[in-house]
């Protein structure tokens, strides 16, 4: 087994070159996964254990990540608790029947991994063919919760916000429910063998200071304190979170992903070497010509170097419009890196 990976998020990483790993790297930017989804809908592709299994490796086998992460949606958790969930091309994810009152939040279901026990089959099978550790994940509450209640992807998360604002009280219950439901769905992966955790917050960059300890940070160490006991690292990731970085640090996770807009290195001086740093290319720079993918990378390993806590990421996904030759000048680069 490669354990690069997880030596790193120990930040016990003696070796010339970091672990390289990109989020989303499972996805359409690959032909291979462009010719399943002619087969599949996102969703067969989310419950089918057989797809799980195989789309998870495509990246591996592609390109020689030092990591793989479990093919699977942070709205599976949503689906379970019954709201409704598809995909819409060119859209995205829509919520069928988007939460508009307390009576609904209310009425959601407890936690019951029943719902969600093929994610538990797929990584038990990853587990038996994969080389390299697998990473299992979840979204953290608000950002499963902005979207249950805004049906979609959104620009601004105004309703989110607005019930936020009016009504605490009833937001509160839902990011405990979605809270219970993470730590129930986490607990399961580790049970099925997941060797590292990472935690979504796409969008809490929409918070300020107070609303963030108060709404995201505060559920994602309740996940966190929940799953302790499981001895599973766990990555915290939160977009345009780089001014956060210090309190998610002081919630105990083993590392903190970043995205693009900080100085990687300079985050070491508000985040102990003891919690591993992920990040933080810019997923645009895939875009650029072999010799900027290059440079932009080596400027990146260079700042890093000697860290044995870093773990070569993008900041945010990769995206659909990236040529697979760019991934394999990244990890080429990353992997003669001395
Ligand atoms: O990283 C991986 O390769 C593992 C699988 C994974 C997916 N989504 C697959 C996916 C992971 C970890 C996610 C996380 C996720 N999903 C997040 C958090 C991370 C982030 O990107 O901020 C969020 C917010 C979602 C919700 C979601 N799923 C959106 C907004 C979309 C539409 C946008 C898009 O990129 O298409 C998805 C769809 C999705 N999730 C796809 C994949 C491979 C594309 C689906 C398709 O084939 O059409």
């Amino acid at each position: 087994m490669n354990d690069l990976f997880l030596k790193a998020l120990h930040c016990e990483n003696k070796g010339p070159r970091p672990p390289v790993w990109l989020m989303r790297q499972a996805g359409r930017y690959m032909p291979s996964y462009r010719a399943l989804r002619e087969k599949y809908s996102f969703m067969e592709m989310c419950h089918h254990v057989d797809l799980i299994e195989e789309i998870t490796h495509l990246p591996i086998n592609a390109f020689g990540f030092d990591a793989a992460i479990l093919f699977s949606d942070i709205l599976m958790i949503a689906e379970a608790l019954g709201v409704g969930l598809h995909f819409e091309e060119g859209v995205g994810p829509i919520i069928e029947r988007p939460l508009r009152t307390q009576q609904e939040v209310a009425h959601l279901p407890p936690p019951d991994m029943g719902k969600l026990q093929f994610v538990s089959e797929g990584i038990k099978r990853l587990k038996k063919s994969l080389k390299v550790p697998l990473i299992g994940f979840c979204g953290a509450p608000f950002t499963v919760a902005s979207y249950m209640i805004e049906g979609k992807s959104s620009r601004d998360l105004k309703r989110t916000k607005q019930w936020m604002y009016s009504d605490e009280e009833s937001f509160h219950q839902l990011l405990s429910i979605i809270a219970n439901w993470s730590i129930a769905y986490l607990q399961m992966q580790a049970d099925a063998g997941v060797d590292a955790i990472q935690i979504f917050d796409s969008w809490a960059n929409y918070l300020d200071h107070s609303s963030f300890c108060t709404f995201s940070l505060a559920y994602q160490k309740k996940i966190l304190d929940g799953i302790a006991a499981k001895k599973v690292p766990t990555i915290l990731y939160c977009r345009g979170s780089s001014v956060f970085a210090p309190l998610m640090a002081g919630i105990g996770p083993q590392g903190i992903s970043l995205d693009w807009n900080c100085r990687l290195k300079d985050m070491r001086n508000v985040v102990p070497s003891s919690i591993a740093l992920q990040g933080n290319l810019d997923p645009d720079v895939l875009l650029a010509p072999e010799k900027k993918i290059r440079l932009a990378t080596r400027a990146l390993l260079e700042d890093m170097r000697g860290d044995a806590g870093f773990i070569f990421n993008l900041g945010h996904g990769i995206t659909p419009d990236v040529q697979e030759a760019s991934v394999k000048i990244l990890v080429e680069c990353i992997k003669e890196f001395r």
